[in-house]
């Protein structure tokens, strides 16, 4: 039972929605009879196998097939525009609350209301018009060579401008919507003049230019090639449970690091005005934040982080026993902040384009990491009073 896990029977009725939530309840049945024998439509970015197992169960649950479509978030938006009215498409879902952000700029959601999605989904992760609802959350870390740093020498993302990483530091290049998600939290918290300065301490310290993605970064830092970088946290257990020996060794080489605050990201959906299927599309969006869905979809299969609270983190990723508080906020200054381009461009040694940094809509940083009701074993909640961050793996 899922009340076994650490929920309340108060919790756990109230995100099933019944029957405290009996209203809600009677949408849901409406939507199921609805939508019954009928398809939707999704446009996703996301693109793990385990998802499809998730939708595979919603097909069984409500009768509605999905159709997947799947590609990068740029193109599939592109996609989108072009096929104007005509798009087939229901659902868009994507990583990254700067891609959501760039699809809700563009106009091409529709307002959802739903009961059960504004009940399980904290107000900070879901827009208050309800365009778009995160359904997975993720965060930035630190990750280190264990041999190589000691976890008392980190605290910040601030930190990593220090000389004292000359030499030691590689990241991924601020492409990656990743990094520019992470640079417009940083410009929203701090300004754009500590935010520049902090751009040119890290790309003095590159002991590279950058190159490759979250995992390469990963695998050079446990062969000794740099000694710390800053990547999502998922990819350390898909190294760690990976068949091949020599990844599953790599990842036993490396530390992790929260700081205080740790940069977290969502994972997101909205109904695409377009949708001929409105109600298939809402149920849809239910069904990927119901209990089952969140334990699977978010923590087990891909090691991201609920957004429903109460869902125990997955058990093989040592994160689990504490919980990630964010906030998630509008971001219009970051879009018009006229340094924008330039730190991107000194944080990545590369060029890029004005248009490709125009839509941060929607930022969500976390601004604390406190513990859970209920930690690890062995993780007690005494190690998180300390303001400088969390250390594990080391
Ligand atoms: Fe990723």
């Amino acid at each position: 039972m899922h009340q076994g896990k650490g929920i309340s029977r108060r919790r756990f009725l109230e995100v099933m929605g019944a029957p405290l939530a009996a209203a809600g309840v009677a949408t849901l049945q409406g939507h199921r009879a609805e939508a019954q024998g009928q398809a939707i439509t999704l446009y996703t970015s996301r693109h793990y196998d385990t998802d499809r197992l998730l939708y595979e169960g919603f097909t069984r649950q409500t009768g509605v097939r999905v159709n997947v479509v799947q590609g990068d978030a740029p193109k599939l938006l592109e996609r989108l525009k072009s096929e104007g009215t005509n798009s087939p498409a229901d659902i868009f879902m994507t990583v990254d609350a700067a891609n959501i952000g760039r699809a809700q700029a563009d106009g091409l959601f529709q307002p959802v209301r739903s009961p059960l999605l504004e009940r399980r989904i904290p107000a900070f992760l879901r827009d208050p018009q309800g365009q778009w609802f995160s359904l997975t959350r993720r965060v930035r870390p630190i990750m280190y060579n264990r041999d190589r740093v000691q976890a008392s020498e980190l605290s910040t993302y601030e930190n990593l401008a220090d000389p004292k990483w000359r030499g030691r530091l590689i990241s991924r290049s601020s492409s990656s919507v990743y990094n520019q998600s992470m640079l417009a939290a940083m410009l929203v918290q701090r300004g754009e003049a500590a935010t520049e300065a902090w751009a040119r301490g890290v790309v003095a310290n590159f002991k590279r230019a950058p190159q490759g993605n979250d995992t390469a970064q990963i695998l050079a830092v446990a062969a000794g090639e740099a000694d710390l970088t800053f990547v999502n946290t998922y990819y350390l257990p898909r190294l760690m449970k990976s068949n091949q020996e020599s990844e599953r060794q790599a990842a036993a080489k490396i530390g992790v690091f929260f700081p205080r605050p740790a940069h977290a990201n969502v994972s997101a959906a909205g109904v695409l005005k377009t949708s001929r299927n409105r109600a298939g599309a809402q149920r849809f969006l239910e069904f990927l934040t119901s209990l089952e869905a969140q334990e699977n979809f978010a923590c087990r299969a891909n090691n991201e982080y609920p957004v429903l609270a109460g869902v125990p983190w997955a058990p093989d990723w040592p994160a689990s026993g504490h919980l990630f508080r964010n906030r998630c906020r509008s971001s219009k200054s970051v879009a018009t902040m006229p340094g924008r381009c330039k730190l991107l461009t000194a944080l990545a040694g590369v060029k890029l384009s004005p248009k490709a940094y125009s839509h941060f809509k929607c930022v969500c940083d976390s601004l604390s990491l406190t513990p859970s009701p209920s930690p690890r074993k062995g993780e007690g909640s005494k190690g998180n009073q300390n303001n400088r961050g969390r250390s594990i793996f080391n």
